[in-house]
């Protein structure tokens, strides 16, 4: 079978994979050896916010509900990721809070043999409330956005967002026990760059990892990465220039964050330079799009669509043989230094 290149042809996207991938045992792993066991599951396009660094102003298209996996078939292909070796689950978005019946999926995903984490990327604006019940359903951590700690810049940059009812979604959180806690800060020149020392003081109260992130070019946001990528070099010196010097702490195996600490802090800085330094080599993960597309590297647009291969019949071993012929071909990474961009999906499809 080729690899599908989005939405040309659905009809094709059902064929048998090969019956090579259908004797294989053990976990999947890559072309070039990688191990690959996360699968980000993006649960919804939606969002409350609309992030400058992820969604166009001007809105984008939302998928109609017919074109969404429904909840029994996004947990068909959980199933067979985790009969073929995925054992790490994240929900995303958009905004996965606005999936409806969440709480009951995640119970459903926590019960999947071999799914040994779930954790979910939020903008916390409804994590108040849905907090405590998610993790007692068995979500395991949370990563949370914020920009800023300026109410003013973060609706700005969020065009809309209440920093206090994300700040109680972070504190609730944190009472629920979802975690270590990390919060993920997209940088993006003349918006927040200096935000960063403010937000990295919080890791001097709280045992948190403060996460700061390379701003991407991604589809329907090229003007405001081309506002130019601060590189974590240069957010180092301004953090340090402010805080005092940075220890580093480590990389740690396919945690793209390298980690850093503040003097005397109770929790870590992690900077993920995704445009100046990526991390390929190390990666262990593949998406699955709300549309039920398997999409295989962040910042390429080549996809694999199981939603025809499960609306066209496909049991669980065809399933899983076509699972592991998308972990195969997976790309070894992106193109961005040659000037490859995703061309396809935005953020919000996507789910970082
Ligand atoms: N570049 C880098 N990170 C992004 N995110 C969203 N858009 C971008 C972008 N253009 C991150 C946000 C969010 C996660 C889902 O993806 O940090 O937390
Ligand atoms: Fe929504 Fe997250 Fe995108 Fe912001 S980054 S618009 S919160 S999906």
């Amino acid at each position: 079978m080729t690899m599908i290149k989005l939405f040309d042809s659905v009809a094709a996207a059902y064929q048998q994979a090969p019956a090579s991938f259908y004797d294989q045992q053990g976990p999947a792993h890559d072309q070039f050896g990688r191990r690959i066991n996360y699968l980000r599951v993006s649960l919804t396009d939606r969002c409350n916010f609309r992030c400058v660094y992820c969604m166009p102003a001007e809105g984008v298209q939302f998928t109609s509900k017919s074109e969404l996996l429904t909840n029994e078939e996004l947990l068909r292909v959980i199933k067979s990721a985790a009969a073929v070796g995925f054992e790490k689950i994240r929900l995303t978005g958009g905004e996965p809070t606005l999936r409806r019946g969440l709480v009951e999926l995640v119970r459903e995903i926590a019960r999947t043999p071999g799914i040994r984490e779930i954790s979910m990327t939020t903008n916390g604006l409804l994590l108040d409330d849905m907090a405590g019940p998610l993790a007692e359903a068995g979500l395991t951590r949370v990563n949370i956005s914020i920009d800023t700690l300026n109410p003013e810049k973060f609706r700005r940059m969020t065009r809309g967002g209440n920093l206090e009812r994300v700040w109680a979604g972070i504190e609730a959180a944190e009472a629920a026990g979802l975690t270590p806690l990390k919060l993920n800060c997209v940088i993006v020149r003349g918006y927040n760059e200096d935000d960063a020392a403010d937000l990295a003081r919080l890791t001097l109260k709280w045992p948190w990892q403060m996460r700061f992130i390379e701003v991407m070019p991604l589809v329907g946001v090229d003007g405001v990465a081309e506002g130019g990528v601060v590189p974590t070099a240069e957010l180092i010196e301004r953090i340090e220039r402010e805080c005092g010097p940075l220890e580093f702490v480590g990389w740690f195996g396919s945690d793209p964050a390298r980690t850093y600490k503040l003097q005397d802090a109770k929790g870590t800085l992690g900077f993920i330079s995704s445009v100046t330094d990526p991390f390929c080599s190390t990666c262990n993960r593949m998406r699955l799009t709300a549309d039920g597309k398997l999409h295989l590297c962040l910042l390429r647009d080549d996809e694999l669509d199981l939603r025809a291969a499960l609306r066209g019949g496909a049991n669980d071993s065809d399933l899983e043989a076509l699972i592991r012929q998308a972990v195969h071909l997976k790309p070894w990474g992106h193109g961005l230094p040659e000037g490859v961009k995703p061309t396809v999906r935005g953020m919000s499809q996507l789910g970082g």
